[in-house]
């Protein structure tokens, strides 16, 4: 049985990385192939997990768009799944390269095993085009890895066989748990001069599309009001490449005092800003599910999120993009902070189980 597992993003990497190495550790046949929808970002990914592709389909472009990704993605891996004839492909969420891959493994019958399945918002322009991705996928999809059994359930709503949904939690977890490392200390002399004690560190992380123009102005805005009202409050900002987002960064938060533009991070050292800040605020879905496992509070810049557990858990809040609203739940957890340590994302085991469903399937 060969398991060919394709993925372009970081956070697909991310999420895709500890599959592979219990492929790995199992010693399964297995061929990895990333489109690289993202270049340095995914390149970043593969270094920290030590993974080497075998298929590197190189699609990225600069400020490419999603007509762009879709038909590179399946016109490049046409010829790979041809050539490599796999018997089962597995994507991971909800990106441009998830779905593309899916539609092509479809094209030629191999049956796909969707990693973190079930997610929903129901509202097919947020996130966008992440939901109708994520739902199309479960339409060209066979074994449904969903992380939690809310997403279990949104899929048993929509139809799908129970026998093919496995809940698994999230793998993200998994990765998060072989990076995590207290006594890390930064090799960036920004972050390794910040005194983490007597300051309070906020960390940002913001890229949607559905947050581009306004929306964006206004949570960066916010930024400012936090950062100019505590003056024990440095604000650190790992800045997305995507040029739709670094314009407004840089018109908008750069040359402020205490607060710090930065390139994207590698994976080890921003599992230990999150693990040693005192608030984030977010718009990525990997960063709310890996919060409350670190016990950090968050604030979800988006109206609606398909990861309500840690909502109704207690530990994040949806605030949306309005300054006002985002200034004012911000200050409150400045003055009182709330987060206690929980897992409703998943327990480290998802890869195991994912990877022992796919042994007995096979
Ligand atoms: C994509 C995903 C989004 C995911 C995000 C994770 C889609 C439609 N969107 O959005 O779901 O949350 O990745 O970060 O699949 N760029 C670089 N270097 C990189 C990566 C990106 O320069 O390593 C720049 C390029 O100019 C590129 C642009 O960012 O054209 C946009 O990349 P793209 O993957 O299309 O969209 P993201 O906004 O990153
Ligand atoms: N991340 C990272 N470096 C950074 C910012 C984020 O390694 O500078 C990680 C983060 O820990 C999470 C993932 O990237 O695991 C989230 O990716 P992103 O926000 O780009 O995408 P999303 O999850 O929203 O699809």
């Amino acid at each position: 049985m060969k398991v060919a597992l394709v993925f372009g993003t970081r956070p697909e990497a991310i999420k895709m990385a500890p599959i592979v190495k219990e492929l790995e550790r199992r010693r399964l046949n297995h061929v990895v192939i990333v489109t690289a929808q993202h270049r340095e970002m995914l390149d970043q990914k593969l270094d920290v997990f030590d993974i080497h592709p075998q298929y590197d389909l190189d699609i990225m472009q600069h400020d490419q768009d999603l007509f762009y990704v879709t038909s590179a993605v399946l016109n490049e891996i046409k010829p790979v799944l041809l050539k490599e004839k796999p018997d089962v492909l597995l994507v991971q969420g909800d990106t441009t390269t998830t779905f593309a891959t899916s539609l092509a493994a479809y094209y030629f019958k191999i049956p796909v095993g969707h990693v973190e399945a079930g997610l929903r918002t129901w509202d097919k322009m947020n996130p966008y085009p992440e939901e109708l991705n994520r739902q199309l996928t479960t339409r060209l999809t066979e074994f449904h890895f969903a992380p939690t059994e809310w997403a279990k359930n949104n899929l048993i709503a929509e139809g799908i066989k129970k026998e093919n949904i496995f809940v698994t939690g999230n793998t993200v977890i998994d990765a998060l748990l072989m990076i995590v490392d207290p006594k890390y200390r930064f090799e960036d002399s920004t972050l390794d001069a910040i005194d983490f004690k007597n300051r309070r560190v906020i960390v940002l992380t913001s890229h949607r599309r559905e947050n581009f123009g306004e929306p964006m102005r206004e949570i960066f805005s916010a930024c400012r009001d936090l950062v100019e009202r505590n003056p024990d409050v440095e604000l650190i900002y790992p800045v997305h490449p995507n040029p739709n987002v670094r314009k407004t960064a840089n018109d908008m938060l750069s040359g402020i005092q205490r607060v710090h533009l930065i390139e994207p991070m590698e994976y080890r050292p921003f599992v230990q800003l999150m693990n040693k800040c005192y608030l984030i605020l977010t718009d990525s879905g990997g960063v709310q599910e890996e919060a409350p496992s670190l016990g950090k509070p968050a604030l979800v810049l988006r109206k609606t999120t398909e990861r309500p557990e840690a909502i109704e858990a207690g530990t994040a809040k949806l605030v949306g993009s309005d300054r006002k609203r985002i200034v004012e739940t911000a200050q409150r957890l400045l003055s009182d902070k709330m987060a206690t340590r929980v897992n409703p994302y998943g327990d480290g085991k998802a890869a195991q189980r994912i990877v022992d469903t796919i042994q007995q399937l096979g």
